[in-house]
């Protein structure tokens, strides 16, 4: 199986185009040690022709222009893609608008949680990916699921489990408890292709590591994993957004209550954050929480990356 991080960057990609704090200012200044990320995808295929994406960025159609293996084959007609199913995560806009570059009547299939179609089903501008062609599957939480699209079975199977999360920031209800959000707005990904039996984890959303999720990522060979912020507070401190990781429903990087110190006794041989803020100083390859994050084994997710099962 291989995957390709199209897009290692959180919502608003770095650098983010209204933002003038100083990681954005200093990758728009080509700066050594920063280098440009575009919002937040994976792809992923077991024999290399036939893909899917883990999630369907705004910057999309770059991410199919950098990535060769995303272009039509020279031997499939006028008109083909080698991209056969998108898989969603949550309904946030950094993971859901790549659908609308996928328009053109091209033949694949999109999976997602009950909760997240059903944003899709009240979002009439995603009705440009005709249905006829275009079919929304339902992802059931905890029962694998065979991912096929275009008339393929692409040889891998995903079963979906809830995180603890938000619902997306559009869909927030002020006046309800956890903002109206339920099971199912965030979920994670076991991503097995079964004729090798090799398997790896998607997590880019997390608002914490709880017990279920714990024993699920015990022993994982790979796992992707939400790296939006280094401090809960970061944001703040940075004069960027008055809100905290928290709020946000991400769990931060470091600290006790840290993705670090959450993962350190549980034997993933693998840990590589995606899903990275522009305010993140993992961000610069020179910076004390970049290094402090390579020492706990951790890998900092770029785009273009590519991982070999
Ligand atoms: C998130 O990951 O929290 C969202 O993508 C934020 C947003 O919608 O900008
Ligand atoms: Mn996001």
């Amino acid at each position: 199986m291989l995957i390709k991080v199209l897009g290692s960057a959180a919502g608003g990609g770095f650098p983010q185009w209204n933002c003038n704090g100083p990681q954005s200012a200093a990758v728009r200044a080509r700066v050594p040690g920063f280098r440009p990320r575009t919002q937040s995808s994976l792809a992923v295929s077991a024999n290399g022709r036939d893909w899917m994406l883990l999630n369907s960025s705004p910057d999309l159609r770059q991410q199919i222009n950098d990535t060769p293996e995303l272009w039509p084959h020279s031997d499939a007609g006028p008109r083909n893609s080698p991209i056969k199913a998108v898989v969603l995560t949550n309904g946030d806009v950094d993971h859901i608008i790549g659908l609308i570059n996928l328009r053109e009547a091209q033949p694949f299939s999109v999976y997602g949680s009950d909760r997240v179609l059903a944003t899709l089903d009240a979002n009439s501008v995603f009705n440009v990916l005709a249905r006829d062609k275009v079919p929304r599957n339902e992802l059931p939480l905890g029962d694998p699921c065979a991912i096929s699209g275009a008339g393929l079975d692409l040889g891998i199977t995903i079963e979906a489990f809830a995180v603890p999360g938000k619902v997306a920031l559009y869909l927030e209800d002020a006046a309800a408890p956890g903002f109206g959000s339920k099971a199912g707005d965030t979920i994670g990904l076991k991503v097995t292709e079964p004729a090798t039996g090799k398997a790896f984890l998607y997590i880019p959303g997390c608002a914490a590591i709880d017990g279920p999720l714990s024993n699920r990522l015990r022993g994982a060979s790979v796992v992707f994993f939400d790296g939006t912020l280094f401090t809960d507070d970061e944001m703040l401190r940075q004069g960027l957004m008055a809100k905290t990781g928290g709020r946000m429903g991400h769990m931060n990087i470091s600290g006790p209550d840290g993705s670090i110190a959450a993962f350190a006794k549980l034997g993933v041989a693998r840990k590589i954050f995606v899903h990275i803020n522009n305010s993140n100083p993992v961000l610069d390859e020179n910076s004390a929480a970049r290094k402090t994050a390579e020492a706990a084994g951790w890998e900092i997710g770029y785009d273009g990356m590519e991982v070999r099962l």
